[in-house]
């Protein structure tokens, strides 16, 4: 592996103290090495040149199906139950090997153009094997997991599997790609929802990812018609229903609770489970808009994701971000999601709730170097250098701002003006 300066640059650590300040980043193989200022450059393979740009953390977005990249602007305006029985279920239901492949690489290019670094990912019921390939291929860090979908009078019938089989087949996916790539790549077990999972399914997911010591990833508390059917079902609101399965733990990822009942919040704090908030998603499925402050205030872990392309039509960060401090404002008053807090969700936010806080998520010594390179200086910021960079982040840069993305140490993305240099350029 080789080793990498980046020089004379403004680095938003997202440290404990938040400290933000210019300075070198030397990486040696994956790991963040040193951070100062003058790092001699004797033993960089390469030497980026940051004057004028800023650094930070990739992003972690704790919720995105990269299998349903591809039917973007297939899915538009439909609610979450129609959307999936008469659009996505299908075209689900139609891929092939080669179809997923492309579909994950295609959605993994456009996260780390857009400064994603992690992602908690899910896919569909088959060929999941496939996707694991095209992130194990692309660089990028992930849990996936393949989709489990076992009962459900609306998933069509090509969908369905028999509850031992997609155990098994679960199970044989983790034991080929939990921990591939010295952990860049592990396993989550992923039911759908519990409109499409059997209680003995659940049940079995339980006792698994408690063997395994691996997270679950499912969607919760969206949709009103949705948690409908769960309460008719099982009589109990999504959470509860979880907790009384004894999945609710550390380890689970909720994505959406839109809908969460006092019960729910309560099993939520204290088992501390994580909450993935994806406001792009929940506006364009008319979901509704979760109380992300009223969350925050209870301590409860809260991150982003974008979902799946055809649930905001990007699968941007700055998107995610954006839309997650702005519609709260109305609500809850100019201050209840400011930039910095939103930044954190979108960093170390996310590292916490995937158990990476100590590895990912800030830039510190001692950390694997998860990195992007901004260019902050487009017109619509420029002059501002006084201008706290996560505010300018948050409420304005875009993936054309991102011109360099680092996952383990390694660049995976490199282009527009972003100037590399040999050693020998800068001595
Ligand atoms: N609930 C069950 N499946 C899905 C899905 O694919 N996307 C979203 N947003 N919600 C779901
Ligand atoms: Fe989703």
């Amino acid at each position: 592996m080789a080793n990498l300066l980046i020089k004379n640059i403004e680095i938003v650590t997202m440290n404990e103290k938040n400290d933000i300040f210019v300075g070198d980043i030397y990486v040696e193989d994956d790991l963040i090495n040193q951070i100062g200022e003058n790092l001699p450059i004797s033993h960089a393979d390469k030497v980026i040149n940051g004057k004028g740009r800023t650094i930070i953390p990739g992003f972690v977005q704790t919720h995105i199906h990269l299998c349903q990249t591809l039917f973007r602007g297939k899915a538009d305006d439909l609610e979450l139950l129609d959307w999936l029985k008469k659009k996505i279920w299908p075209l689900e239901a139609a891929h092939d090997e080669e179809s997923i492949y492309y579909s994950a690489l295609l959605g993994i290019g456009e996260l780390i153009q857009s400064g994603t670094t992690t992602i908690v990912d899910m896919e569909t019921v088959h060929h999941t094997d496939f996707a694991f390939q095209a992130i194990a291929a692309s660089g990028i860090r992930a849990l996936s997991g393949k989709v489990m979908m076992d009962k459900g009078n609306e998933v069509p019938k090509n969908l369905q599997e028999n509850t031992i089989e997609s155990i098994q087949k679960s199970v044989d996916l983790l034991e080929k790609w939990n921990m591939y790539d010295q952990g860049r790549i592990k396993y989550a077990f992923s039911p759908r929802f519990v409109v499409s999972c059997s209680e003995e399914l659940l049940k079995e997911v339980s006792r698994l990812s408690n063997l395994y010591h691996v997270y679950v990833h499912t969607h919760a508390s969206e949709n009103r018609g949705e948690i409908e059917i769960v309460e008719y079902e099982t009589g109990m609101r999504n959470v509860t229903y979880l907790d009384h399965l004894e999945l609710a733990n550390e380890r689970l990822i909720l994505a959406h609770c839109v809908w969460l009942d006092e019960e729910e919040k309560r099993i939520i704090k204290e088992k501390k489970v994580n909450i993935s908030h994806c406001p792009g998603s929940n506006l364009k499925l008319a979901s509704g808009i979760a109380n992300v402050p009223n969350l925050l205030d209870q301590d409860i872990s809260v991150s982003l994701g974008a979902d799946g392309a055809p649930c905001n039509n990007n699968l941007d960060m700055f998107n995610e971000m954006r839309l997650a401090a702005l519609i709260q404002k109305p609500f809850h008053g100019p201050t209840a999601m400011d930039a910095q807090t939103v930044f954190k969700m979108a960093t170390i936010g996310g590292a916490k709730a995937v158990g990476m806080g100590n590895e990912i998520g800030s830039i510190e010594v001692g950390k694997k170097a998860d990195l992007v390179i901004l260019n902050l200086n487009d017109f619509h910021t420029y002059p501002m250098f006084d201008v706290n960079p996560i505010s300018r982040i948050v409420y304005s840069a875009t993936r054309a701002d991102v011109e360099t993305t680092i996952i383990n140490g390694k660049v995976v993305m490199e282009n527009r003006i972003m100037k590399t240099m040999n050693k020998e350029d800068v001595l």
